[in-house]
């Protein structure tokens, strides 16, 4: 009884727990922190590796240190505010997209003449001569989890009508960075410790004349203003399945906002060209009640002696996205038993050190690291096999269903938890059962060890 007790109040305290989160959530819309990722940002440094007659030339890098967040194409754009006239004369490995008033250069045309100009990365398959290192990858950043070495892009920048010496070059100001859309917020730039570069036969270090850093954080709120993706459970023991609450993400309304979605049998779908991305990646998104992009659903599948199965299964309801390199991220107590899990890669995430109760979970490479479109094909679905802890596990009041699921960095919702699947009633009766049989056990020892 006393375990029992404490079980309910650890799952009540872990409620509070979810609940003050989301007050906290609700009430800085703002705040960029997220409790899976704490120190998650992404960093832009400016190395100056010359100085040239009227500027110098610089190796701008930028770092994903997110553990699960990533850019995918169509890839980053980014912008900044020259401090003062500063020009473009030329870029190795990117290019910005508009060139702006040059008409006061005679002869040479600078590359880019804007107050703020706006950079995009070149798409792979660009000449090796207009090349640099991690350049050149369609703008496509990896998250520092899943894939570190391809966490990172850059490219080069040669800057006239500048500072030509550490004291007369001024920083860049207001810098913006979009993956592709809104979501991140950059700090000002930081004058650091020159970084070293190693020389390409790897056998000399040269430093930087200069480097600045700026840092980029990302709120989901900046981004969208609803969710874009759900949970929904089931179990094997309760025939009912939970789904994602209604309107998660919008709601299915013909009269008020007719188009905002289509059914699956729409003549619509069988337009060419209709799942071709648009300017603005609107999505086109299946009609269902919860009107998410993505529906994460968790099914306790089986129940083994010291093992328990559980299946998940990511669906893609958006007609206009292919979604290259998803990840989710789990949050369970049990993930520090995980025993084994089918066709995903896992890696444990613990930012609070000790706390080992949250996963991160993707796709293999070539066989399902893309999430396709919505339709037969728009799905991915792994099982995982844990390991029970005696102490703690239970069926009871929800334990076996996960606290918190993210899909590619952004937070889903989960149904509110007194919906969660019940234990049938049986389940007393059961326990009364093996309390039964361990008395008429024990009888049967003490009367064995009396015989002896
Ligand atoms: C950015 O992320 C790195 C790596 O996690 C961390 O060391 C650094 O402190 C972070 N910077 C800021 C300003 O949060
Ligand atoms: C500047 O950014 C680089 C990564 O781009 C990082 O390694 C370095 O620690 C940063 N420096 C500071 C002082 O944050
Ligand atoms: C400029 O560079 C010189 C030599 O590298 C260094 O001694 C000086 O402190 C630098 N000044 C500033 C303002 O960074
Ligand atoms: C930077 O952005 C802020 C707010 O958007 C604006 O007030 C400021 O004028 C901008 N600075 C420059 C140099 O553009
Ligand atoms: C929405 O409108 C279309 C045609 O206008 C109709 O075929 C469809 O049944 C409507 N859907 C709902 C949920 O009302
Ligand atoms: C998704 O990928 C498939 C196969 O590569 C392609 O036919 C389809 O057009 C893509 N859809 C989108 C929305 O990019
Ligand atoms: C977390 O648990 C998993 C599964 O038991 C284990 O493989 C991993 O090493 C653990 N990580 C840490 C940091 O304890
Ligand atoms: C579960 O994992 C924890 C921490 O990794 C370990 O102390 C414990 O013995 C494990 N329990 C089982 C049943 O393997
Ligand atoms: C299954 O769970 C639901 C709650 O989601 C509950 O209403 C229902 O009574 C349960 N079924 C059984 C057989 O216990
Ligand atoms: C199971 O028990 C609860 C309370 O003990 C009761 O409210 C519920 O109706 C019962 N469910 C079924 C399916 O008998």
């Amino acid at each position: 009884m006393e375990a029992l007790n404490c079980r309910r109040w650890r799952f009540t305290s872990q409620m509070l727990l979810a609940f003050s989160l989301t007050l906290v959530f609700a009430f800085c819309p703002t705040g960029a922190y997220d409790p899976l990722d704490p120190n998650g940002n992404i960093t832009i440094k400016w190395d100056v590796i010359s100085w040239t007659p009227d500027g110098y030339v610089a190796v701008v890098t930028m770092n994903n240190f997110q553990q699960y967040r990533h850019i995918q194409a169509p890839g980053w754009t980014l912008g900044w505010t020259w401090a003062k006239k500063e020009v473009i004369w030329s870029m190795v490995g990117a290019q910005t997209t508009q060139q702006g008033d040059c008409s006061r250069y005679k002869g040479n045309i600078p590359h880019c003449c804007m107050k703020t100009p706006t950079v995009v990365d070149l798409l792979p398959g660009t000449p090796y001569n207009q090349q640099i290192a991690n350049c050149c990858k369609g703008g496509v950043i990896a998250s520092w989890a899943q894939d570190p070495v391809n966490a990172v892009g850059a490219f080069q920048v040669s800057v006239g009508s500048a500072g030509t010496s550490n004291t007369t070059v001024r920083l860049p100001k207001n810098f913006t960075l979009k993956a592709p859309g809104p979501g991140y917020t950059c700090g000002p730039a930081k004058k650091v410790k020159s970084s070293l570069f190693l020389s390409v036969d790897g056998r000399r270090f040269t430093q930087a004349l200069m480097t600045w850093n700026v840092t980029c954080t990302y709120s989901q709120f900046l981004a969208q203003k609803t969710p874009t993706c759900c949970v929904s459970l089931s179990s094997f023991y309760n025939d009912t399945i939970v789904p994602c609450p209604v309107c998660t993400c919008g709601c299915q309304n013909n009269i008020t906002q007719p188009g905002t979605c289509v059914e699956p049998k729409a003549q619509l779908l069988k337009t060419p060209g209709i799942n071709t991305p648009t300017k603005n990646f609107a999505p086109l998104i299946q009609c269902t009640p919860h009107m998410c992009p993505v529906r994460i659903h968790w099914h306790v599948k089986l129940n083994y002696k010291a093992y328990w199965r559980v299946k998940v299964t990511v669906t893609n309801f958006n007609y206009r996205m292919n979604y290259s390199q998803w990840n989710i991220v789990a949050q369970h107590p049990n993930f520090d038993n995980i025993t084994q899990l089918f066709s995903f890669n896992y890696k444990p995430l613990t930012p609070y050190g000790t706390i080992n109760d949250t996963a991160m979970l993707w796709g293999v490479k070539y066989y399902n690291d893309m999430l396709m479109q919505a339709g037969p094909d728009g799905n991915v679905q792994s099982e995982i096999l844990f390991q029970k802890d005696m102490r703690t596990f239970t069926f009871k009041q929800g334990w076996a269903f996960p606290r918190r699921i993210y899909f590619n960095g952004d937070d889903c919702v989960l149904p509110p938890p007194d919906a969660y699947p019940w234990l049938p009633n049986w389940s007393t009766s059961l326990q009364i059962e093996k309390a039964f049989i361990f008395v008429v056990s024990l009888l049967v020892s003490a009367s064995l060890l009396a015989f002896l």
